[in-house]
C-alpha cells in the first residue's frame, strides 16, 4: 500500500518534468527575440557597409559628434587645435581618429566627455580607411 503510493506520487512529478521544461523554453525563446530586436535595431537594419563615401558617411559623422571642438573655427579654443573639418586634414589624422573613437592604445578617447560612438560609425570608418580614404 505504502509502496504504490510513493511510486504514483513520482510518476506525478515526472509527468510534470517535459511541461515544465517546454514552458522554459518558450519564454527563453521569446525573450531572447525580443531582446535581439530592442537591442540592435539599428545595426541588424541601417548600418551600411557597402556605400560608405567621405560625403555621405564621415563627414556628417564628424559634424554631428566632433566638430563642435574640432571645427575650423572651434579648433584653436576647444579642440587642442586639431582640425577635421576637410578632408585633408581628417585624412592626415585617420590612424588618431580610429584610435580615438575605439578608445584603444595611447590615443585620447574620443569624442571627449561623451559616450563612444554607435559600433556602425567605428566600422564604417575603418571601411572608409581600407577602401584607401577616398575624397568622395
Ligand atoms: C568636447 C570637445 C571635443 C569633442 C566633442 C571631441 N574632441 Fe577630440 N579632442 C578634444 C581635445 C581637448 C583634445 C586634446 C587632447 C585631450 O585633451 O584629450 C582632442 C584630441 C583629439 C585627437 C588627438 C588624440 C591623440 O591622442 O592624439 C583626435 C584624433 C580627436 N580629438 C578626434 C576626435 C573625434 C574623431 C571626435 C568625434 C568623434 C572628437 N575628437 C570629439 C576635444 C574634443
Amino acid at each position: 500500500m505504502m509502496d504504490t503510493l510513493i511510486t504514483s506520487r513520482y510518476r506525478r512529478r515526472w509527468c510534470l518534468l517535459p511541461v515544465i521544461a517546454i514552458t522554459v523554453i518558450v519564454l527563453l525563446a521569446s525573450c531572447y527575440y525580443d531582446n535581439e530586436e530592442a537591442l540592435y535595431p539599428s545595426y541588424n537594419t541601417l548600418c551600411d557597409t557597402t556605400n560608405v563615401t567621405f560625403s555621405s558617411t564621415i563627414a556628417p559623422m564628424l559634424s554631428s559628434n566632433c566638430l563642435s571642438c574640432h571645427s575650423n573655427s572651434s579648433a584653436a579654443s576647444l579642440g587642442n587645435n586639431i582640425r577635421l573639418e576637410d578632408y585633408a586634414d581628417v585624412q592626415i589624422r585617420a590612424t588618431a581618429i580610429a584610435g580615438s573613437i575605439k578608445h584603444t592604445g595611447t590615443y585620447s578617447p574620443m569624442p571627449k566627455n561623451g559616450g563612444k560612438l554607435m559600433d556602425c560609425s567605428i566600422i564604417q570608418f575603418d571601411i572608409w580607411v581600407k577602401k584607401g580614404m577616398p575624397d568622395n
